[in-house]
């Protein structure tokens, strides 16, 4: 690097090839030359992707390595809109369900690919308390207030800038929520950074900061069928959660205030299992759910971004592992999906077709005194990771 830094010093990493004209009789050219393809390992290119009926201008971002894998990322609600990963013979293709436009994103969505706040999840009945004053939240999900309301932010429009450099790029994506904006108090702004990197990782890094006492629990919402045949369901993806215990639900998907034991249950996953091997098991949780659709208390919760959760396709060889500093994830088996909505060429996306990874906080955690808090102070960062590893075997 000081090399390359000595020769490159103040210029910028696009005009690398004039830098070997500069740098020629340096016996150091061959070392800098490589470095120099290094700072080119994940290119990420801007084009537009359409305009919303208010007329804002919506911009697709893709960011691709050497490596196979692809993600492009929309302004309107920060969606992973595709993703391509290759598969264990080497051949790139999409794992995520997606639209093929933003007018389909902008009509009924049920999240797909996309970031999720200001609170991920549900409270119940849309209602919570700050230092004695009631807050009341639009019921989206009837009887509750679910991912953030009707407009939340998987439904606004963000502000993107670029960075990119060595063996990865990045995109920081920017919004600010206005005090009482969806019903939630404090101006909040909010940065989300997607990285690509060159070891097919995707990182996801979430910050926001308050100027008055709020709730805060964000989480991304893509959901990933890693065989990349959209007409099959993800019943015969592996799964494995790192948790020994639940945070069980009622039928309204409000947890009842107690974490239970996995052990014995179709919720244990500390080794890995198909989702669909105990997913119609009589069970009143599973019942609840319509399937999976519940938090998993993640062990190791003093440890910062430890592992939390993969996902295995043994026909394609793709392995997800998903690393996060969150207490929880929420596995969420794609059970409302019902056929109804399109694919990107032709078809509709059927019953559990895709899964979600969704890592976060516990849900209505503003309702639980015992569950870890989700309340953010002026003066206070909200900092937190996940990382989508993909890999082979
Ligand atoms: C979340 C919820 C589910 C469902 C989906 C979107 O994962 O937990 O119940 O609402 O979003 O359909």
């Amino acid at each position: 690097m000081n090399v390359l830094k000595r020769c490159i010093y103040g210029v910028s990493i696009i005009s690398l090839a004039s830098m070997n004209v500069q740098c020629k009789g340096d016996k150091k050219v061959e070392e800098t030359t490589k470095e120099a393809k290094a700072t080119e390992m994940v290119t990420i290119e801007k084009t537009a992707y359409g305009t919303t009926p208010k007329g804002e201008k919506i911009d697709s971002y893709k960011l691709k390595n050497q490596k196979g894998m692809e993600v492009d990322i929309i302004t309107y609600g920060g969606i992973i809109s595709s993703l391509k990963v290759p598969n264990k013979a080497g051949k790139s293709e999409e794992v995520v369900i997606g639209f093929n436009s933003l007018e389909q994103y902008m009509k009924a969505n049920p999240y797909f690919g996309a970031l999720i706040g200001r609170y991920g999840n549900r409270i119940a009945k849309g209602k919570f308390t700050l230092d004695g004053k009631e807050y009341s939240l639009a019921i989206n999900n009837t009887p509750n207030a679910l991912h953030g309301g009707p407009e939340g932010f998987h439904r606004v429009v963000w502000t993107a800038a670029e960075a990119k450099g060595g063996d990865s790029a990045s995109l920081k994506l920017k919004y600010v929520s206005k005090d009482m904006e969806e019903g939630y108090p404090g101006n909040l702004t909010v940065f989300v950074t997607y990285t690509l990197t060159n070891e097919n990782s995707l990182d996801v890094l979430y910050e926001a900061t308050t100027d008055k006492k709020t709730i805060v629990n964000l989480t991304q919402h893509s959901y990933f069928n890693l065989s990349s045949d959209f007409s099959k369901p993800i019943l015969d993806h592996e799964i494995t959660i790192d948790a020994d215990k639940l945070v069980p639900v009622d039928a309204t998907l409000i947890p009842t205030g107690k974490l239970t034991d996995v052990t014995n249950t179709p919720f244990d996953f500390r080794k890995p299992k198909v989702v669909g091997a105990a997913i119609e098991a009589k069970d009143d949780q599973l019942k609840k759910g319509l399937g999976y659709d519940h938090c998993w208390v993640l062990n190791n919760q003093d440890k910062g971004e430890r592992f939390a959760a993969s996902a295995y396709d043994a026909g394609s060889g793709r392995l997800l592992e998903v690393y996060t500093d969150q207490p929880g994830i929420q596995l969420y088996t794609g059970n409302f999906l019902d056929g109804t909505l399109p694919m990107r060429n032709g078809g509709t996306y059927a019953h559990r077709t895709g899964l979600c990874l969704e890592t976060q906080h516990y849900p209505d955690s503003p309702n639980q005194k015992d569950f870890p808090s989700t309340v953010l102070n002026p003066g206070e960062n909200y900092k937190t990771k996940t990382t989508f590893k993909f890999s082979v075997k």
